[in-house]
């Protein structure tokens, strides 16, 4: 837990620039589906930078109370210089799986792309105890069925790994040997998230006592300006991925590395012509909406 928190201490300040550019238009999509009125009491968990948040606060500077809840301190700083103009948005260090709010205090729960560092059931059943009766509980997720790791889902990322594979050290330290052990035969599933598919969530969700559950499966386009952006990206996240590519390049000989990054450019640009200037590739993501009973 430790560790992971000091990676996204040390992506913090990148966060907005690699990931939010993706993210935002599903952060989007997530808030059209939810009917947001000027009394609601939000909660967003795993709030990273804010995204959802802010979003929220634009349109009701003054009427919501909103409450971020992190555990990297990194990211709620910047989260912080983002929200200081709207005294009614607070963001706080707190472990999602066990939050120090009282019972019934919140209207809508969001969680944008942090189940999967979560135990999914501890943190469904703390989002079901926080949430008043009729509340809600929207949530975003990396779908990790097999259909999600098959064409067309990933092409660009799939790409990116069999170039940093094919310049990749042969006298691996043991740690990277031992990195290399982990991710093999984990196709581009993250071995230390948890699973999430459409039929997981809303099993979970019934099970813990929301009778009205939607889950789906959706593809969601992620672009990115250029390049640059994109190599990035792959390199900045905080996935198993992440923090492998990380280790296969500092690991790289001077002359690999270079070799390396002029092929990324060459192949991901020949690979994405047809897409005109952006670089581009679709994922699959799961969404829940889970209401609570009103009482
Ligand atoms: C991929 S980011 C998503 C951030 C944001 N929701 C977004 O969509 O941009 C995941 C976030 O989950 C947070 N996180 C991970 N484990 C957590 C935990 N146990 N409690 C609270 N936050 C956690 C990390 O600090 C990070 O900010």
């Amino acid at each position: 837990m430790e560790d992971l928190q000091k990676r996204f201490n040390l992506h913090a300040s990148d966060y907005d620039r690699y990931a939010v550019p993706t993210l935002s238009p599903l952060a989007d999509l997530l808030l059209e589906q939810i009917g947001m009125n000027e009394a609601m009491r939000v909660l967003d968990l795993c709030t990273g930078t804010g995204l959802l948040l802010c979003k929220l606060a634009d349109p009701f500077p003054s009427a919501l109370m909103l409450v971020g809840a992190v555990l990297s301190e990194g990211m709620l700083q910047v989260a912080r210089t983002k929200a200081k103009d709207n005294p009614r948005a607070s963001f706080t260090a707190m472990d999602a799986e066990l939050l120090g709010f009282t019972s019934r205090s919140f209207s809508l729960i969001t969680l944008q792309f942090g189940l999967g560092y979560l135990d999914p059931e501890k943190s469904l059943r703390e989002i079901f105890r926080l949430l008043e009766p009729g509340g809600l509980a929207a949530i975003q997720a990396y779908d990790t069925s097999e259909a999600a790791t098959v064409p067309p889902y990933r092409r660009l990322t799939k790409l990116f790994a069999y170039i940093l594979n094919k310049y990749s050290t042969r006298t691996p330290s043991p740690e990277l040997e031992q990195t290399r052990k982990k991710m093999s035969g984990s196709s581009e599933r993250d071995r230390n998230m948890t699973q999430q598919t459409e039929k997981s969530l809303k099993e979970l969700a019934q099970g813990i006592g929301f009778p009205d559950v939607e889950s789906r499966s959706l593809t969601a386009q992620f672009q990115y300006a250029d390049i640059e952006t994109f190599l990035n990206s792959m390199l900045t996240g905080c996935t198993s991925s992440s923090i492998y590519y990380r280790q296969e390049i500092e690991e790289m000989a001077a002359e690999a590395r270079a070799n390396m990054q002029r092929s990324q450019e060459v192949n991901i640009k020949k690979y994405c012509q047809s897409s005109k200037s952006l670089i581009e590739e679709s994922c699959l993501i799961v969404q829940l909406l889970a209401r609570k009973r009103k009482n």
